[in-house]
C-alpha cells in the first residue's frame, strides 16, 4: 500500500521522507492556508516546487485549483501542472470539475478527483479519466456513515469495468483507517504525520524494550 502525506508542511515532509515510507503528497487548500499568513503566490508555487523536488522518482504531488468554473479549473489546471513533472491536478467532484478532469486527462494531464463522498461521484471521476480518486472517509465517519464501507464499494465498482483511476483514500484520522484499508487492499492512503506516527508506537514495544536494555544492563559480564 502507498503512503501519502496529507500536508503542506515541509519540516513533515522531510521527517516522513527520512522514515523512508513516503510515496507521494496531497494538498489543498486549508492545508496551504497553514503554511502562510498572508497569500503570496510567488511564494507558494516556490512552497510546491520545494515539496516536489523533495519526493522521490516514483512519487508526486497534488495540488488543489481554488477556482471552480470549468474554464478557470482548466486554465488554472495547466498552470499547476507546468510548475512541476511530478505535479497532479487536485480538482473538486462538481459539474465544473468532472469536465475539467475530462479535459486534463485528455491532454495528457494528471488528475485527483477530490471530495468524493460516494460510489456514483467515484464512478463518474473514473469515466472522466481522472488518475486518483479520493473519497474523504473520515468526513463520512464524523458524520455516522460508513467511509471504509463507502471504499469496497467503489473497488467493487472500479473492478466491474476495469476502471484504472486509482484510489487514495483520504481524510485519515487514525491507524484502524489505515490498517482497514490495508485489509481491502486499497492503493494508497493520505494521512497527517501524527496519524503515520501512530503506526509506529505501541506500549508493549517499549515496556519490551525497556526491560530487554534493563536486564542486560543490570548484569556485570
Ligand atoms: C485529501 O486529499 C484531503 O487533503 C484530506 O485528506 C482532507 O482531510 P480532512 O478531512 O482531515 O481535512
Amino acid at each position: 500500500m502507498k503512503f501519502f502525506l496529507d500536508t503542506a508542511n515541509i519540516k513533515d515532509i522531510k521527517k516522513a521522507k527520512s522514515l523512508g515510507i513516503l510515496d507521494g503528497i496531497t494538498t489543498n487548500p486549508t492545508l496551504i492556508s497553514k503554511e502562510y499568513l498572508v497569500y503570496d503566490e510567488k511564494k507558494i508555487i516556490k512552497h510546491y516546487i520545494n515539496i516536489c523536488n523533495l519526493l522521490e522518482d516514483e512519487s508526486d504531488l497534488s495540488v488543489e485549483v481554488i477556482s471552480n468554473t470549468y474554464i478557470e479549473m482548466i486554465k488554472e489546471g495547466k498552470k499547476i501542472s507546468k510548475l512541476h513533472p511530478k505535479i497532479v491536478v487536485k480538482i473538486p467532484m462538481t459539474e465544473d470539475g468532472i469536465k475539467a478532469i475530462k479535459y486534463l486527462s485528455n491532454n495528457g494531464i494528471k488528475t485527483n478527483c477530490t471530495l468524493v463522498f460516494s460510489p456514483l461521484q467515484a464512478l463518474l471521476a473514473a469515466k472522466s479519466g481522472a488518475e486518483y480518486v479520493s473519497p474523504f472517509i473520515g468526513r463520512l465517519d464524523d458524520l455516522s456513515y460508513n467511509g471504509i464501507f463507502l471504499l469496497k464499494e467503489i473497488m467493487n465498482i472500479y473492478k466491474n469495468y476495469n476502471f484504472k483511476t486509482k484510489i487514495l483514500a483520504a481524510s485519515i484520522r487514525n491507524p484502524i483507517h489505515i490498517s482497514e484499508c490495508a485489509k481491502i487492499g486499497i492503493y494508497a492512503v493520505t494521512a497527517p504525520i501524527k496519524v503515520i506516527r501512530t503506526l509506529i508506537e505501541n506500549p508493549l514495544t517499549k515496556i519490551g524494550l525497556d526491560k530487554f536494555l534493563n536486564d542486560y544492563n543490570k548484569k556485570k559480564y
